[in-house]
């Protein structure tokens, strides 16, 4: 099935307030077990850097099972990034150890010039040009840091979208079914992205399916 692009940004308020209040626990909470099944559960500590982290929330779950890092989100969306300081704000726990910034991938600064790991959810099947998100490892990541990048990743067909859709969303509010089809079928198969990655300096990253929808992007900057 040939992918149909969305925008790159969030920044519809409705948008916004239907996914900050969706159920990602699940998916969330999967995110970091698989990062942890990779690279371990204790003792990494440093600078993060979490591409396109929305409204904070793996952004949050990390800082909580990593205590020794300062994890940094950036995105591009005023409204995402709004509502994360708002979620920040009461979480006392962590809110010394997060940052939110509000910025585009091609175009910051960010306020560390080394991250010491990288992560990124549901990011790149918004790209256009999903070298901006390796270009920008390539840049911020140190030599040697743990890379995850985890995605969703396009069915074979319509018919296959509707049915993850039902499965996994079907009990939400319609803006979040639709903004789900159409991330399916915005997002990138393990084929384009292993070309994609070719040529880069992060083609030796593993690049595996996991599960009935995600692909997952990992393993050390060289
Ligand atoms: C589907 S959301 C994922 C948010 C978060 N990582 C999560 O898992 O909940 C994708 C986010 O990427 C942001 N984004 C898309 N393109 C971007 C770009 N070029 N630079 C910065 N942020 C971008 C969008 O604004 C949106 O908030």
């Amino acid at each position: 099935m040939k992918r149909i692009p969305e925008p790159e940004l969030m920044e519809d308020e409705d948008q916004v307030r239907a996914y900050a209040g969706a159920d990602f626990a699940d998916a969330h909470r999967n995110f970091i077990t698989l990062f942890q099944a990779t690279f371990g559960q204790k003792d990494l500590c440093g600078y993060v850097l979490d591409l396109g982290c929305g409204h904070g929330d793996i952004t949050m779950r990390f800082a909580r099972a990593y205590p020794k890092c300062i994890v940094h989100g950036i995105d591009g969306s005023e409204a995402m990034i709004r509502c994360g300081k708002g979620i920040l704000k009461e979480a006392h726990d962590i809110q010394d150890r997060v940052v939110l910034i509000r910025g585009m991938l091609s175009a910051s600064v960010l306020p560390y010039r080394k991250y010491d790991i990288v992560i990124s959810n549901s990011l790149i099947h918004h790209l256009a040009m999903p070298h901006t998100l390796y270009q920008c490892i390539e840049r911020y990541a140190v030599s040697g840091a743990p890379v995850f990048i985890m995605d969703l990743r396009r069915p074979q067909s319509t018919g296959e979208a509707d049915s993850l859709v039902q499965t996994y969303a079907a009990h939400e509010p319609e803006i979040l079914k639709r903004d789900f089809y159409n991330s399916l079928l915005a997002a990138y198969t393990i084929e384009e992205i292993r070309e994609q990655l070719q040529g880069t300096k992060l083609a030796h990253l593993s690049v595996k399916a996991v599960g009935d929808r995600h692909i997952v992007i990992s393993g050390y900057k060289v």
